[in-house]
């Protein structure tokens, strides 16, 4: 089966072409159009912009991820290809994040989604991002996640933890109730005059800071559910900074704090649900898992974790290719939602909703 995944949820305008035969994934294409310059200037994603962005580039992107797939397959086919006419026509499913996200760059993917599924009379499946960022952890065939996993996913938009006893067990036990952690990465940075987006910023600098300079406040680490809060952190380190000069070396000092903060708060949240819930496997992914810090400190978190409580659980991530947002995930998701029994629908069975829950 070959899937051709649209992902427009955000700020990436992305299409991906994933084969799957066997159980074996392959991605064939993956094209991200990424809007970083765009919004640079308003140190953050601008809605509106964003959807306009989405419309002007959808259409070349769909193109790229058709073509560099026949590009591909040339290289490794002696027979002379039959997609280069009629690209589509060798695609069997259409995959679409459907929520959550930016309901103006949503819609935009959703649509270029239906009408190619309706122009050429394709099936098509709506994936929700969270399940696509779960699904960039399944891309390595060798080394695939066990149930019941545990997933963080971290990233700009979205702060939770999922279970998942199988691949259509689904329950989402905790998330942010206020700031997304990637989101207070960005709005350190902006307070720090570090640029957007905010997370390589801070994790550059922070490999010169003090952690241990600034004691902010491990929110919600005491109470007894799996909901994280990071907005009074960027209040906290916003009232730390008014007392100090921000020359170089303290702004390191704030960024390594601040990062520490949050990768302490990340894995004491992590580990109190292993401890709950028992998972065979533990994956770290979205934006915030390209943090090169908060991968090494998480492994040593589980290895710990694994000594002490004489268990076993496995660690996954994705490759830093697919920890932003991408196409890839959302095709990997959705094959192996057909593989186990989710049925794709028509172009008009799908619809966008910006607040779409993982159940
Ligand atoms: O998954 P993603 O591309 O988009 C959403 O679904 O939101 O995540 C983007 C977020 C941004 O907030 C960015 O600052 C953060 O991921 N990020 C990082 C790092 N690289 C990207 N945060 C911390 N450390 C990084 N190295
Ligand atoms: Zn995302």
């Amino acid at each position: 089966m070959k899937i051709l995944a649209i992902e427009t949820s955000c700020d990436e305008t992305a299409a991906s072409i994933v084969k799957s035969s066997d159980n074996k994934i392959a991605i064939l294409s993956n094209v991200i159009a990424s809007q970083i310059d765009i919004h640079q200037k308003f140190g953050g994603v601008y809605p509106e912009i964003a959807s306009r962005a989405h419309t002007e580039q959808i259409i070349a992107v769909i193109t790229a991820s058709l073509r560099q797939t026949a590009d591909s397959l040339q290289q490794n086919s002696k027979k002379p290809l039959a997609v280069s006419r009629e690209p589509l026509a060798n695609i069997d499913l259409i995959a679409v994040t459907s929520g959550p996200g930016l309901i103006g760059s949503l819609l935009v993917g959703v649509n270029a989604a239906k009408t190619l599924a309706f122009a050429d009379n394709k099936p098509i499946i709506g994936i929700n991002h969270w399940l696509g960022h779960i699904y960039s952890c399944f891309s390595d065939n060798e080394n695939l996640p066990q149930f019941p996993l545990l997933a963080l996913i971290v990233s700009g938009g979205h702060t939770g933890l999922v279970l998942m006893k199988s691949h259509t067990e689904i329950e989402t036990i905790g998330q942010t109730l206020d700031d997304a952690a990637g989101e207070a990465f960005d709005k350190v940075a902006k307070l720090l005059d570090l640029g957007y987006p905010g997370g390589p910023a801070i994790s550059k600098i922070a490999i010169d800071g003090n952690a241990k300079r600034f004691d902010f406040p491990r929110s919600m680490l005491n109470r007894e559910n799996f909901d994280f809060s990071f907005s009074g952190l960027k209040t906290a380190v916003l009232y730390e900074s008014k007392k100090h000069k921000l020359d170089d070396k303290t702004k390191s000092d704030f960024a390594a704090s601040f990062q520490q903060c949050v990768i302490d708060i990340l894995i004491g949240k992590t580990l109190k649900a292993a401890e709950k819930y028992q998972p065979k496997s533990i994956l770290l992914c979205g934006g915030v898992s390209a943090n090169k810090e908060l991968r090494e400190q998480m492994k040593i978190a589980i290895d710990n974790f694994n000594a002490v409580n004489l268990s076993a659980i496995h660690y996954h991530l994705p490759p830093l290719s697919l920890t932003g947002d991408n196409a890839a995930m959302i095709g990997i998701a959705a094959a192996y939602q057909i593989a186990n029994g989710i049925r794709p629908t028509t172009f008009d069975q799908i619809d966008v909703n910006s607040n779409l829950k993982l159940k």
